[in-house]
């Protein structure tokens, strides 16, 4: 199969519309998209993501009315969150209408919601009559994409349409979260940051290795993988490691250190949102490179950094 890129809106909806599936730009990451209603459309995604079953996907909706098709006894602070952050990089999990096949919740009664903030698939969507299931457009376990080019590397070939929407612009994926007795319980750290969620609804517990299915994946330590080793470490430990070889360097800015790695700063001026959609092209371009293994040392903790150290963990050698 030959597959394009390009940004026609309305050729991306043609071939979602006769089961085809599409790869799409969101704010987060790339998708790899099709018709969440059709089974057959979603099994496809498993088979060519070559993702286990029993790994949910998000669903992505053209807008706040329309997810009572799809959900049901939504709790107010899922609204209030979904009327500030959407469109945006928050998806929260409802419990599921059965219009939503089992085959896209693996079987859970939760489904997971999010309006993207991406202008070339919010039309998208909305040319559409059905929502659209979409996992990061990655091979599972590996590097998630945020160019359109990032998409071709991997997936040539598998589907025949990549809507390109340039680079991502907040580069890491969206902060999942559902509600434990009506108790809000983030499950993954993402794009948008814990600390402005409850700036709206107050505490909130993280849980980022526990989930209604703890089997799942983007949740699971050992995630968002290089092919070559990937030492996630503080400065003083690597320096302790004696790796021989050359090595190239992640972190957040410019830094005076004795380690003899080549320094790959995600930040010049340490901003953390910066540094966040640098992350996965920055990881990728160094996997394809000629350096023998990465490191990378722990960013501060403050806005995007902790999703930052959370892929790095799970990315890490020691994760698996
Ligand atoms: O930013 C994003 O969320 C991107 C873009 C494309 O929207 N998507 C994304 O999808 O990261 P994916 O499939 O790579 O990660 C989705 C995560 C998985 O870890 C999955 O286990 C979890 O969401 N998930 C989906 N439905 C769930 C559910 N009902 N309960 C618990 N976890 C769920
Ligand atoms: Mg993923």
């Amino acid at each position: 199969m030959e597959t394009i890129i390009g940004n026609d809106v309305e050729q991306a909806a043609k071939f979602l519309r006769y089961g085809a599936l599409v790869a799409i730009p969101t704010e987060t990451v790339y998708g790899l998209a099709g018709n969440a209603l059709h089974e057959a459309t979603v099994l496809n995604i498993f088979h060519v993501k070559e993702r286990p079953v029993f790994d949910p996907l998000i669903v992505h909706v053209k807008g706040i009315d329309d997810i009572h098709r799809y959900a049901k006894s939504i709790p107010a602070d899922a609204e209030v969150l979904m009327q500030k952050f959407w469109p945006g990089p928050l998806t929260i999990l409802l419990q599921k209408q059965q219009l939503i096949p089992d085959l896209v919740t693996s079987g859970l009664n939760t489904v997971a919601l999010r309006m993207p903030a991406h202008p070339l698939t919010l039309a998208l969507l909305n040319e559409l009559d059905f929502p659209l299931a979409a996992p990061s457009a990655n091979p599972f376990g590996y590097i998630s994409p945020t160019t359109a080019q990032h998409v071709y590397d991997q997936l040539q070939g598998k589907l025949p349409y990549i809507l390109d929407g340039g680079p991502c612009s907040v580069g890491v994926e969206s902060t999942i979260l559902g509600f434990e007795n009506d108790q809000p319980v983030v499950y993954r750290i993402g794009g948008l940051p814990v600390s402005e969620i409850e700036k709206l609804i107050g505490p909130v517990s993280v849980q980022p290795n526990a989930s209604s299915n703890p089997r799942a994946p983007g949740m699971l330590k050992s995630h968002y993988a290089p092919s070559k080793p990937l030492y996630f470490e503080k400065e003083e430990n690597l320096a302790l490691m004696n790796l021989s070889g050359n090595g190239a360097l992640i972190c957040f800015e410019n830094f005076k250190t004795d380690l003899p790695f080549r320094q790959f700063p995600l930040s010049r001026d340490g901003n953390s949102s910066e540094a966040a959609r640098n992350l996965f092209a920055t990881l990728r371009e160094l996997d394809k490179s000629d350096f023998d293994f990465i490191c990378a040392i722990p960013f501060p903790d403050h806005g995007l950094c902790k999703a930052i150290n959370d892929r790095l963990v799970r990315a890490s050698s020691r994760g698996e």
